[in-house]
Parts: structure tokens; sequence; C-alpha cells
């Protein structure tokens, strides 16, 4: 036992586990990408600083283009850099929120929030962004595209600081920016890190270290004139910004920030080490019987995501789980903790990433996909006794509102069959009528984006021709304490209907109706989640 706790401590150790978020157009496939390059790039070529391995590039690039195919549909990415095994969470890549994005940041024990140089903080990224601070994870930030004349870089960490309020911490320094972005100065490893060369689609890049403060002469002499501006650059931060604490950081409070670009690869490779050596591995998490050691603790982990039709020809889902704890084993029986069943981790496990592939064992911080034959929900949770279940999953709040037009009726039994398989899936919401003459159901959405996948997969898996009408409700709230039907019996602000599970709900359009509703009805309390 006590040799395996070690092997599991070692693993642990070793591994990073993350999301990227940011807005869409911001670079996170090319980041993703580049990543990946690098770590696959590394095991061919060794730890060699300046990469010409143009042959290798071009096969590496294919292999990454087959991954990024399989990425679209997959959850997780892995490689090994260093001694490090890295797991890229994927958010899909949509237009759009969705739940998928929020729950993969759930499984991750870390996030890299990128941040177009050009754009600063928009909208997506701060919603994603909140999410991340609720779970109270490590936030590192990137400020990509800094090839193209963006904004001036201590403007962009006044704005994560008002806009986010997180301090920015830089970690490191770009010199010049737009065709003049020549490289970036470290300051936890005092050196200067020039880029040369780069190009899309490789890992192609060439950089020069040179050590020493900022103001020492072999930094000087390789800056000229643009030493000075640095000086100044680094003088004001050093007067002005929090200092890096470590402490911080891993409270969620403090984010380090790197400058670079994607696209010609100049920067990534010095985020990606300080990032590795930064971030934290799996930690505990909480469950009802308390937290729930990665290493102590025997196999555990939850579902955070479901996926049907994988694969086309065959009906599939596959459930996503993270692991939290202990060695997962293939062939292992284990407890599904919500119907207290024992579950068989069997051949038909698999993990994705570089394709579908049979894996033996995982650790916490992996992500496996599990067969799914109709049993598992988001948040389930699997372990080897059985004896808890990790704590509190978020449900995000639907902001839209579609009704189903019941025009199809000879399809309604496949119609509720879908729309019961697709919310089990956590695609979207249903939500029933109460007591009202229109027995239509009523779906809801974080985003509208989830209303044309309802569509499109209720269409292509259950052969419905789905129509939907908006709503114009924008708010959902579920009634704890004292709640009285009555009270919104005849309103035309507030719409009563139902869950799922039958527990009521309060549509609105606009959270102040509700909150009018809260003054006004003592012991009344309105949650924004079941
Ligand atoms: P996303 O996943 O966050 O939506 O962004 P994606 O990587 O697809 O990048 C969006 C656009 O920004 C792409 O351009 C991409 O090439 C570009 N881009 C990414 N990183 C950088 C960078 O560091 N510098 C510059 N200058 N551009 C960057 P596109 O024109 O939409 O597509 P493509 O034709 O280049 O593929």
């Amino acid at each position: 036992m006590g040799e395996e706790n070690s092997e599991i401590a070692r693993e642990v150790a070793r591994r990073r586990t993350f999301a990227i978020i940011s807005h869409p157009d911001a670079g996170k496939t090319t980041l993703t990408e580049k990543l990946l390059l690098f770590g696959g790039a590394l095991r061919e070529a060794g730890a060699v600083r300046a990469r010409r391995a143009q042959r290798h590039a071009t096969s590496d690039w294919l292999e990454i283009e087959k991954q990024r195919g399989i990425s679209v549909s997959s959850s997780a990415m892995h490689f090994v850099y260093d001694e490090f095994r890295v797991n890229i969470l994927d958010t899909p890549g949509h237009k759009d929120f969705s739940e998928d994005t929020y729950r993969t940041l759930i499984a991750a024990d870390s996030a890299v929030m990128l941040i177009d140089a050009a754009k600063g903080v928009e909208a997506q990224t701060r919603k994603l962004f909140e999410v991340c601070r609720m779970r109270g994870i490590p936030i590192f930030t990137f400020v990509n595209k800094m090839d193209r004349y963006g904004r001036d870089p201590l403007d962009l960490m006044g704005e994560i600081e008002e806009v986010l309020g997180i301090d920015a911490v830089p970690l490191n320094w770009p010199v010049g920016q737009g065709s003049d972005f020549r490289g970036v100065y470290d300051r936890l490893g005092l050196r200067l890190q020039l880029f040369s060369g780069g190009a899309h689609g490789t890992s192609l890049v060439d950089e020069t270290d040179i050590d020493g403060a900022h103001d020492s002469e072999p930094v000087r002499a390789a800056l000229g004139a643009k030493a000075d501006e640095l000086a100044e650059s680094l003088a004001l931060l050093e007067g002005a910004g929090a200092p890096y604490d470590a402490g911080r950081v891993r409270a969620g409070e403090q984010s380090p920030m790197f400058f670079g670009s994607a696209l010609t690869n100049f920067g990534i490779q010095p985020f990606l080490e300080r990032f590795l050596e930064l971030a934290p591995p799996p930690a505990a998490r909480p469950s009802s019987k308390g937290v729930i050691g990665p290493v102590a603790e025997p196999f555990s982990g939850f579902v955070f995501k479901i996926q049907a039709n994988m694969d086309p020809d065959h009906r599939d889902r596959v459930a996503f789980l993270r692991i939290c704890s202990g060695k997962f084993v293939r062939g292992s029986t284990v407890k599904h903790v919500r119907t207290g069943k024992p579950i068989r981790l069997a051949n038909s496990t698999l993990l994705l990433g570089q394709g579908r592939e049979e894996v033996d064992e995982a650790w916490p911080g992996d992500v496996v996909g599990l067969f799914d034959p109709g049993v598992f929900r988001i948040g389930d949770t699997l372990s080897e006794k059985g004896d808890f279940s990790f704590a509190d999953f978020p449900v995000f709040p639907p902001e839209h509102f579609m009704r189903v037009e019941l025009g199809l009726v000879e399809k309604r039994k496949a119609l509720a069959k879908g729309l019961e398989q697709l919310a089990q899936e956590g695609a979207v919401q249903v939500f029933a009528e109460v007591g009202g003459v229109n027995s239509a159901p009523i779906v809801g959405a974080v985003g509208p984006l989830q209303f044309d996948v309802l569509r499109h997969r209720m269409a292509s898996e259950y052969k419905v021709e789905l129509r939907l009408s908006p709503m114009p409700h924008n708010v959902a709230r579920w009634p704890r304490g004292a709640f009285d039907p009555e009270i919104v019996k005849h309103s035309q602000l507030v719409k009563l209907v139902q869950d799922r599970e039958g527990r009521p709900v309060l549509l609105s359009e606009s959270a102040s109706y509700l909150q009018r509703l809260v003054e006004r009805h003592e012991g009344l309390e309105l949650a924004d989640r079941a």
C-alpha cells in the first residue's frame, strides 16, 4: 500500500490539468496547437532550445491536425513535457457559452486566461473568469498577439485589475510590440529571452537567452535603444505592481501574467515552462464526507461531461470522468454512488487525446472516457468504496428560453426521449409548464448556440424536426424557504414552471422583478440553481 501511495504521489506531483479560457478569436486554438507541438516536438528533439527540425515539424503538424479534429469532440488532450504530464481540457470553441464550458472548468486545477493584446478583457473571458474565481483555482494570464500592435501592456495590466478585481503580476515583460516584438524579459529568472524565426504551424523558433538584470551590460548591449524603454517599464512595475506571491496565486487572488504570440511562437515555450513550474498539481476536493486528498483516498472521480454520438456509426455515449484520487485501473469494479450499483471499468474505457486509446491505468488529474449505456449523469461520483460524493456540482442558470412547438404530434415519443437524454447529458435544461393550458416543454440554455445544437441533434439522432419559439424570459430562479405558488399565479412578469425533478422554478424577464418578489414575501429565497 505504501509503495502504491508513493507511486500515486509521484504521478500526482507531475500532473498539470488546466483549461484555457478566452473570448473567441483570442487565439485559443492556435495556442493549444503550439503547446501540443512543443510537447510532441520535445519528445523527438530532446530539450534543445533552438529547434530547426523542419522535418519533424512537418510530420508533427499533421499529427496535430489529427488531434485537432479529435479535439473538436473530445475533452482532453495530453502530452508529456520534461517530467510533466500535461492535460489540457478542451473547452468548446463555440462563439457562445454553453454549460459544457463551465463544467470543464470544474474539472480543471488551474486556468490560463488568454487575452488578445489589442482587445483586452472581453465579455466571455469575464464570465469564464467568474467561474474560475468561484472555484478559487489559480488563473494564469497569457497576453497573445504581441506580434501585432496592441494596447500598452501596463494598460492591459490595469484593465485586468480593474475589470476582474485580481492583481496581475507580470512574470515577464515584452520587449517591443508588433513587428518590433523581439522577446520578453523574464523577471523571475533575470534573463532576456530574444526570439527569432518563428512560423505558423511549427515549433520552429530560435531563442537566445541573455542572463542578467535588465540594466546589466549584456542585456543593455543586446537591446540597444530599447534598453531604456524596458528599464523604465520594469522600474514602474517594481514601484507600483504587487510582488509575485505564490500563495496568493494558489488562492486565485493574483494572476501571473505572460506575453507572447501564439502565431509566431514567440514566448510560448518560456510561458509553458513557467506555467508548469508554478501551476498546481491535482489538489484535494470537497465531498460529502470532507476533503478528498488525491493520494490518501482510493480511486474516485466525477463525471463532468457526457457526450453522445462520438462515433456517428454507433450510437454511443461517452461519460468523461475526471479522476480525483487514487489509481484508475481498467477492469476494476467501483461504486456508482448515486445508484449504489457496482460498475466495472471494463475494456470499453478509453482515453481521448491522441486518438482513442485504451488505458490500463490513469491518475488524479487525468480524464478518462467511459462508455455510457445511459447510467451516468453529469456530476455523478464513482469511487472505490462509494461512501461519498463530490460536493456541489453546479448547474448554471439558463439565460435563454424557448418553447418547443408541438407540431409533429406523431413524433411525441421520440421528442420526449430525445429531450430527456439531451437534458441528462446537460446539453439543455428542460422545464414543464405548471398547471397551464400549454403542455409544450420549455428548453433553457446558458448560451443560445445550445438551441442550434439541440435542433441539430434532435434531427440527426431522434429524427425530430424541432421547432422552437423564443420566450422573452432571461432569468431562472429556484425558490427556497417559504414559497407559495399562489404569489405568482396571476403575475404577468413571473412565470412558474418546474424542472425535470419537479422542483418549482420562476422565469422572468428581469432579475429586478424577482428581487421585488423576495422583498415582498418574507422567508422567500431565490437561488440561481436547483
Ligand atoms: P480561437 O480558438 O480563440 O477562436 O482563436 P484562433 O486560434 O482560431 O485564432 C483566431 C485568429 O487569430 C486566427 O486568425 C489566428 O491565426 C489568429 N492568431 C492567433 N494567435 C495569434 C497571434 O499570436 N498573432 C496574430 N497576429 N494572430 C494570431 P484567422 O485569420 O481567423 O485564421 P487563420 O487564417 O490565421 O487560421
